[in-house]
Formats: C-alpha cells, structure tokens, sequence
C-alpha cells in the first residue's frame, strides 16, 4: 500500500463544466493523534466517533480553461468572498496536484457553509477538508465512470489528510481508524478505514454534547502544536501508550466494558493537554471551566454510577459523552449544572454519525 495507487492513469472521460455538492461532519478522537512526520503522516495511530450534526456543506462549481501553471479558484464561505482562506486552499491544491492532475485544468468556484457557529472554537478544518475532497473526487469520478466506491472514499480520505489530518476520519462514520496498529487489520497511515471488528450496542448511538467554554480563536494553533512534538521530552513513551490505548480498546468496544472505555478516552483527552503543558514552549487551552466542568462530570459520574464522561480536543471545549440509553438524567445534569460555564450558555448536541453525503 503506497501514494503511488492514488495517481491516476489516463481517464477515459472528458467534461467541461459542472458542480457537485457534498456534506462532510466534524469527528471526534478517542486515541488522539498528536504529532506528525512529512505530509500529515501521523506519529501513532487514532480512532474517533464520526459526527453527525456538526458538518460543513460544499459545492465545487468548475469550468474548463485554458491550462495555465497558476490554480484558479475563489472561495466563499456563507456567501461572502473569503480571499483569507486561498493560500490553505492553495497549499492544499499544490499538494494534491500530482494526485489530481487535472486541477490546472478548471476554474473552480468553493462555495462552503458550516452548521456550527463559526466562531464556536470548533474546529471547521477536519469537515471542510474532507468535504472540498469529496467534491474534487466526484468530479474525478465523471472522469474515470469505473472508479469504485471504495476506491472513492479511500482515495477522498487520503486527499482529505493532505488538507488537515484528522479530516481523513470523516468521510465515513461510524468508528474510524488512522494510522498503522499491528493489530488492526488494514489500518494505515495513509487514510483513514472503518473500524474493522465487532461494536457493542452500548457504543452504537454514542451523544456527544460539546459544551462550547471558549468560542475565541485558540492561541496556538494545531499544526504548531503537532511540530511541538518533535524533539518532546516524552513523545516516544507516549506515541507507544496510544498504541497500547488502542489495543485495549478494541476488547472494550467488543466487550461493552464502558468503565475501561471511559478511563481510556479521559485519560487520552488528559494526556494530551499534558503534551501541550509540557512541549518548549508550553502552552495551556484548557480555560478554568474547562476544569469546573471536568470536576462536575466526576462528581456526578461518583454519585450517580452513570457511565458520562469527557473528551478535549486542541481547545477549551469539552465533548461529554455517554450511551443514548441514559441520555435523559445526563442532559437533565449538563442544563442544570454544566451550562452555566459555556460562554454565553452555548452548547450542541450531537451523536455518532455516518459520514460524508453527497446532496
Ligand atoms: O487535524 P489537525 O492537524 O487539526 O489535528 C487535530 C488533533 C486533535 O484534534 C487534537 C486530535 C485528533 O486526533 O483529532
């Protein structure tokens, strides 16, 4: 398995103008992936439920012109000209050229639109990127009619890793690895793969209430963050205990052991915060409520015995997950006592979702 599969031979179709609109969700890792080599390829392996509400919506619109060596393309996001975001588009396209040779080829249009408020500290780059990649694979796709679903979606998810890492988890749900692990059959760091083995009922359905604690723009970005990594005092120790998180991880989800899971997905969430804390320089995103709302969930978790538990991603939110069947007293305590601390009462609830869509 290498890039190598991805450049394609010589299409059989031609087509001068179109569009084509996809939705793509945002996901969220249970085992992080923290670090990264050369071209996105991550430093360990990771796992995360795909989302279902928090999504952004794309339509590529693309006309035939005369090739030129420049790429040609205005991106809007909710109707507005955004010439900000063209030089991450641009990186993008450079890095993909030599997958998607016919990019020079076309003008394109990116009109892009997200269901979450922008400004929600939640990151739009894993849903934007793999939406923009679906769109760019459906336009190939009308160029070689034989290419394969599988090869459509393998093909987006490593297109989509180029974008941003973590987007290669969103093209399809429910449960998605990234990342070689000797013991999950397929897995790669090239592209992210369904979840190969068998998953409880109890981890079908999975909420996901994002508690929005920071809506602000995070004061260290991720890709800064990743680089941080290199030369880090425990990097080694803690690429190797993702792997181990990961092997256990496939007994629980086969064995609906929530306990183990729950330890698991904190203890994830909270090591990696540490890497930040402890990278040259340091740095914190977690945000005093940040805490209040960890502290809250454990003392609640003690007194009630209901499986709820927390995930951070590169920023002050906190994810509160648990099984749809105890969704009713959970929500009952995330109004009453977690809400107070999101900046202006803000939350979304969201559940494990499918994937991309095409509209
Ligand atoms: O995809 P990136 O480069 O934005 O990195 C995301 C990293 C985390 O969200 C912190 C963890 C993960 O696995 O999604």
């Amino acid at each position: 398995m290498n890039e190598q599969q991805f450049i394609p031979k010589k299409y059989s179709n031609t087509i001068d103008t179109g569009k084509f609109s996809w939705s793509s969700p945002s996901n969220i890792a249970l085992v992080k992936y923290w670090g990264k080599k050369q071209d996105q390829l991550p430093e360990n392996p990771s796992i995360s439920f795909t989302l279902e509400n928090c999504k952004t919506i794309t339509t590529l619109s693309f006309s035939n012109r005369n090739l030129t060596s420049d790429f040609s393309f205005d991106i809007y996001l909710d109707n507005e000209k955004k010439d900000d975001f063209k030089p991450k588009i641009e990186t993008f396209f450079k890095r993909i050229e030599v997958y998607l040779p016919f990019l020079k080829n076309y003008h394109f249009v990116i009109e892009t639109t997200n269901t979450f408020p922008h400004s929600s500290g939640i990151a739009s780059s894993a849903s934007g990127m793999s939406a923009l990649a679906m769109c760019l694979m459906s336009l190939e796709k009308q160029l070689n009619p034989e290419m394969t679903t599988s090869y459509f979606n393998q093909k987006a998810s490593f297109l989509a890793r180029l974008g941003s890492g973590s987007a290669c988890r969103s093209v399809e749900g429910d449960l998605i690895v990234w990342g070689h692990h000797e013991n999950i059959e397929g897995s790669t760091n090239l592209y992210g793969i369904k979840y190969p083995y068998e998953v409880h009922d109890i981890f079908k359905n999975y909420q996901d209430t994002i508690l929005l604690v920071d809506k602000g723009e995070k004061q260290v970005s991720s890709t800064v963050g990743h680089n941080l990594m290199h030369n880090h005092p425990f990097a080694s120790e803690r690429f190797k205990q993702a792997h181990e998180n990961l092997d256990e991880l496939i007994q629980v989800l086969k064995n609906g052991d929530v306990n183990s899971f729950i330890n698991i997905v904190e203890s994830e969430a909270l090591t990696l915060h540490a890497m930040m804390m402890t990278s040259l320089p340091y740095f914190i995103l977690m945000k005093p409520n940040t805490l209040e709302i960890i502290n809250k969930i454990w003392k609640f978790r003690n007194n009630t015995g209901l499986p709820i538990s927390f995930t951070l991603d590169a920023g002050a939110n906190v994810h509160v997950l648990y099984p749809e069947k105890h969704a009713a007293p959970i929500l009952e305590f995330i109004k009453n006592e977690l809400v107070a601390y999101c900046q202006n009462g803000h939350y979304i609830c969201d559940k494990i979702g499918f994937g991309a869509k095409q509209l």
